[in-house]
């Protein structure tokens, strides 16, 4: 899980005991020797075998990666993630373009081994295997609650165990600001209770992705759900504060001040410093649920707004996305947000993220913007596996959309938001339902067997814990 593309049963079985090596032939890289180290490890825990390490003979493996040459030096998407996996009873073979492919048969061919009477193995058999989408993510709340890196990083780990490759950081909202600024620290000190991530436990969040074939993107979310920046810079608010941070959960009312020259030259040095920090293209700007009152109660901003000509908080809203993609783009990012920014004199080169209905995903390919599809994805909702499965991101209207325009759909992203849920229990809100969303992602569009998803997302499940997620225990 997911299911590959295509799948052809052999004759026989590859016995897996401790003389088991993985084998690096091809492209060389640190890279690819800790994935091998890693997988080895997993195979040790789940089997209980003495395993060794990475083998040194390049052909000897009992398993042998060879990539064709190295991946782009930061992720693309749509970069070529396809592998061939090929195993025999004499042995077994990954190939790929590149270490990404890697990665992602890798997880296959663990997934393969199983225990039966006469020891462990894996079945013979010729698996060609390709993603259908090319953005598959997950996106995480460290805002509403705090979540210590070793969540993130076993959620990597699972992460990268059902090949999903976009970890969506959710750094900011009314709850809590969770990153360290050197240009503004009054960010977090002032607005995060101590609870953030130093620059240098980002940096290595972005290694542990990178190494796991997973994409890092970035989230802060303006120009609503926005008071933990107020704390420390009340001067960004509509109104004149004080500002704490929010205890409870909901919509409120603190919104940035669009009207201010001295609101984009924070932007531009707090985005031009975050912009450096994540190597990945694309960067959230949020930009959902803005309510307007705090835009209403204050007449400067009332008068701005007509003597721009602008009708109302909509077109408030347009003139802000407006200024904070100049100074995106100005960092060299394209810009993501969630629905509510799809307006139409944006430029074409932004991301929509459909969140309140898939109708606006088919609205903005039809309009030339690129999106990614999260409603029926929100795993905090609790809804059944089988309910997110049958997602289907080009149904409805995306159905009637012509070849070219389907294309503009990039793929989706689950979402976890944290009101709800601890580091404690975080693990079993999104496993193992993730799984069914990566297999909805991945697989071809007619996998959609639900008793069969069912069957195997439960032996996912244990292999999950396996490789360290706590959503059972
Ligand atoms: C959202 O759920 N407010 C994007």
């Amino acid at each position: 899980m997911p299911l590959p593309s295509s799948v052809q049963y052999g004759s026989g079985r590859l016995p897996i005991d401790d003389s088991f090596s993985i084998s690096i032939s091809g492209f060389q890289e640190p890279r690819l020797q800790r994935a091998a180290a890693r997988g080895t490890a997993t195979l040790a825990r789940e089997t209980g075998l003495p395993l060794h390490a990475v083998a040194q003979n390049a052909a000897k493996g009992t398993l042998v990666l060879h990539a064709d040459h190295g991946s782009e030096e930061v992720q693309q998407v749509g970069e070529d993630e396809s592998y061939d996996l090929i195993v025999t009873a004499a042995g077994a073979t990954l190939n790929a373009a590149n270490p990404l492919g890697i990665l992602r048969g890798l997880q296959t061919f663990l997934q393969l081994v199983e225990l039966t009477p006469t020891g462990f193995s894996a079945p013979a058999m010729t698996i060609h295997d390709q993603p259908r989408f090319p953005w598959r993510g997950l996106m995480i709340d460290v805002s509403r609650h705090w979540m210590p890196l070793d969540v993130i990083k076993r959620n990597l780990d699972g992460m990268e165990a059902v090949k999903i490759n976009v970890f969506h950081w959710h750094l900011s909202d009314n709850q809590g600001f969770r990153i360290e600024s050197k240009q503004f620290p009054l960010l977090q000190e002032l607005g995060s209770d101590g609870h953030f991530y130093t620059q240098d436990e980002v940096k290595a969040v972005l290694a542990y992705a990178r190494d796991r074939g997973i994409r890092v993107i970035p989230e802060f979310d303006l120009p609503g759900h926005s008071s933990s920046f107020f704390v420390g810079y009340p001067e960004l608010a509509s109104a004149p504060g004080p500002y704490s941070i929010e205890r409870q959960y909901g919509v409120f009312d603190p919104a940035i001040d669009p009207t201010k020259e001295s609101t984009y030259q924070f932007l531009d040095g707090f985005i031009g410093e975050m912009a450096a920090l994540f190597p990945d293209p694309y960067f959230h700007i949020g930009g959902d649920e803005v309510d307007g009152k705090a835009w209403d109660a204050n007449p400067q901003i009332q008068a701005f707004l007509h003597a721009h000509g602008m009708k109302n908080n909509a077109d408030l809203q347009a003139y802000f996305n407006q200024r904070l993609l100049e100074i995106v783009s100005r960092h060299h990012k394209t810009m993501l947000g969630w629905d509510e920014i799809l307006a139409p004199d944006l430029p074409k080169s932004i991301v929509i993220q459909s969140w309140r209905g898939s109708d606006s995903l088919a609205d903005a390919a039809r309009k030339g913007f690129h999106g990614l599809l999260s409603y029926g994805f929100y795993l905090d909702l609790y809804q059944s596996a089988a309910f997110h499965y049958a997602i289907e991101a080009l149904s409805g209207k995306a159905a009637t959309l012509s070849g070219e325009e389907k294309k503009m759909i990039l793929g989706g992203e689950a979402c976890m938001w944290s009101e709800l849920v601890t580091p404690e229990n975080v693990d079993s809100r999104i496993w193992p339902r993730m799984a069914a969303i990566a297999e909805r992602l991945w697989s071809p569009q007619n996998t959609r067997d639900v008793r069969s998803m069912y069957a195997r997302m439960e032996s996912e499940s244990q292999r999950l814990e396996w490789i360290g997620l706590q959503h059972r225990s």
